[in-house]
């Protein structure tokens, strides 16, 4: 049970790193369906009745279709194993869509060179990957062209200043192996500072769902603004504040989207909605 879990924990850390290495300059090798053209985002993202399955027959999104216009925030929300990942990771281009379209400005996201469309997106998973290494790598993820001086500006802006002031060595301080030397908190908000050093023009979030001290959470809601300021995001949220937040909410059920609109509109017009926010985010705000 033990290795097993180990063994588990092991490839998903190995997983998320192939991310984090994939969203930097770094080569990796599965780029085999990526295209060439280099994308250009000025106006708007947009779904186009998207369906998708990991196993064939077994359809995770039935004809999903949205539009994130640039510089606004789209909330996901919905029940676990609605497809709410699997929307985020089709835009980073981890699968190819198998019917229906992703367009970046009327291109279509299959045509895109993927290293050039991740170099826009700055991605935060809910489990956040660190490595053993510095503060400073562990935001910049060992890229020179990304000064001290800017990783240092990244950790102010995400409120970690006095979780640094606190160490030695500053952002040279070394995280323990998986980062276990520092709180859920702060991990989250030591990738935020990695996005923001990397200035993604696009931020795609899955919130965390553990549950943090309220300091701390206090300190994430500071932070998000600060980090999705004049940023196009798309975020799977679990924070009320997130959704409040939101130019639009897209409520997820079984693969599809059976809700959408403002907080207060979903409030009044969809039982299910309701439901989620009473059960799952006023929770998690007591906590
Ligand atoms: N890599 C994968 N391979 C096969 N099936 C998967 C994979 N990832 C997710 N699924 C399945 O696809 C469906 C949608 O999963 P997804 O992770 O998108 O849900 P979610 O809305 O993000 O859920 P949660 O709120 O629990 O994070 C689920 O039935 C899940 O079991
Ligand atoms: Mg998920």
């Amino acid at each position: 049970m033990q290795i097993s879990e180990n063994v588990m924990q092991i490839q998903r850390s190995f997983a998320s790193l192939k991310r984090i290495l994939e969203l930097t300059e770094l080569p990796t090798e599965d780029d085999t369906y990526t295209g060439t053209k280099i994308p250009v985002f000025e106006q708007e993202i947009k779904f186009e009745n998207v369906w998708f399955a990991y196993k064939e027959g077994e359809w995770v999104l039935k004809d999903i279709s949205f539009t994130i216009p640039k510089g606004k925030k789209i909330a996901l929300v919905g029940p676990s194993g609605s497809g709410k990942t699997t929307t985020v990771s089709l835009l980073c281009g981890f699968y190819p869509v198998e019917k229906g379209r992703i367009l970046i400005d009327g291109v279509p996201l299959s045509e895109m060179d993927f290293r050039e469309w991740r170099k826009k997106i700055g991605l935060i998973l809910q489990d956040v990957y660190l490595f053993p290494g510095s503060i400073l790598e562990n935001v910049r993820v060992y890229n020179d062209q990304i000064s001290e001086d800017k990783v240092q500006k990244a950790i102010s802006i995400v409120q970690l200043d006095d979780f640094i002031k606190k160490l030695p060595e500053g952002i040279n301080a070394e995280l323990a192996e998986r980062g276990q030397n520092v709180s859920q908190g702060e991990k989250q908000l030591i990738s935020f500072a990695r996005a923001l050093a990397f200035e993604a023009e696009i931020i795609i979030m899955d919130e965390a769902t553990a549950s943090i001290d309220p300091q701390t959470e206090a300190k994430i809601q500071r932070s998000m603004e600060n980090l999705l300021s004049g940023k196009t995001a798309l975020v799977v949220a679990h924070r009320l504040t997130s959704v409040l937040d939101a130019d639009e909410i897209l409520y997820f059920s079984d693969g599809r989207i059976t809700a959408r609109g403002k907080h207060n509109e979903l409030l009044q017009t969809s039982p299910e909605y309701q439901k989620l926010v009473e059960l799952q985010m006023l929770k998690v705000q007591d906590e």
